[in-house]
């Protein structure tokens, strides 16, 4: 059901939805088929040439305008989620659909002689920035009919793996705020859900895999039908679940 979900036209239209590490990759990709099906998307992402290049084909289809929130989430504050909250707030009223997206590979190197460093950076970015945003958007997220949380895994977020370090960690994390979300909200109208993509040909994937040909990986393209169908109305009952891709 999800793996092959069709998603019927205009299914997302009306629906404001937040995707993070917007500019390249899976969010780039889910971005784009979000807009497709009708959606009002907000690009966040740290490069802002890329999201702006997103921002460009979305309005070539023709989609809903997007609007663009330039933040590296090395940096992010609680006073800068507040006030990205507050944006949303004042701009939508709302916010139907959030999908953390953006990380950090870091190091693959041995907890020994992990670079200290990175540890924190990895950390910021892929766990304590996702929280920030999350806790803060909760509420737009509760105003919504029937808002969709989708919090992105690993293969190693539930199984660590040598020298994965706090790439590893981090999923774990991920997972664990996912899961604790998903109890807390389980009797509201916001759903929570993790999604480990699996191989897919990424930049990061390359950097974790330079040996290997990309062209034998599925591609973020073959990945949309669950991106779809987890920000689509059909998954409104579905939450605290984990979907690989
Ligand atoms: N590809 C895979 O095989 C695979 C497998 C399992 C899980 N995943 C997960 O899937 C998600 C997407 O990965 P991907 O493969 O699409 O990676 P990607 O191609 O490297 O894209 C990641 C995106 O996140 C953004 N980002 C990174 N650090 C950021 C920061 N500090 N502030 C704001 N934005 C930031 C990047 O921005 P820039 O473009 O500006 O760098 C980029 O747009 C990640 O959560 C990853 O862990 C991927």
């Amino acid at each position: 059901m999800s793996h092959d979900f069709k998603p019927q036209a205009n299914s997302l239209s009306n629906k404001i939805i937040m995707v993070t590490g917007a500019g390249d990759g899976i969010g780039r990709e889910a971005a784009l088929q979000y807009a497709k099906l009708g959606a009002t998307v907000i690009l966040l992402g740290r490069t802002t040439e890329k999201l702006e290049n997103v921002y460009d084909e979305i309005e070539a289809l023709g989609a809903p305008q997007p609007a663009i929130i330039p933040v590296n989430l090395l940096h992010m504050s609680p006073e800068q989620a507040q006030q990205i909250a507050e944006t949303i707030e004042t701009e939508f009223g709302r916010l139907d659909g959030l999908l953390h997206n953006a990380s950090q590979l870091g190091d693959l190197s041995p907890i020994e002689t992990y670079d200290i460093e990175t540890w924190q950076n990895v950390m910021q970015v892929n766990v304590n920035a996702t929280f920030l945003l999350t806790r803060f958007l909760i509420p737009m997220l509760r105003v919504a009919p029937a808002a969709s949380v989708i919090f992105t895994s690993s293969g190693v977020g539930n199984k660590g793996r040598a020298y994965w370090g706090a790439y590893s960690v981090s999923k774990f994390a991920t997972e664990g705020l996912a899961e604790v979300l998903a109890d807390e909200l389980e009797n509201t109208s916001v759903r929570v859900n993790i999604i480990n993509p699996g191989a897919t040909r990424t930049n990061m994937r390359a950097k974790a895999y330079p040996a290997e040909n990309a062209n034998n990986l599925k591609t973020p393209e073959a990945l949309m039908p669950l991106y779809s169908y987890l920000m689509d109305d059909a998954s409104q009952s579905v939450t605290g679940q984990r979907f690989n891709g």
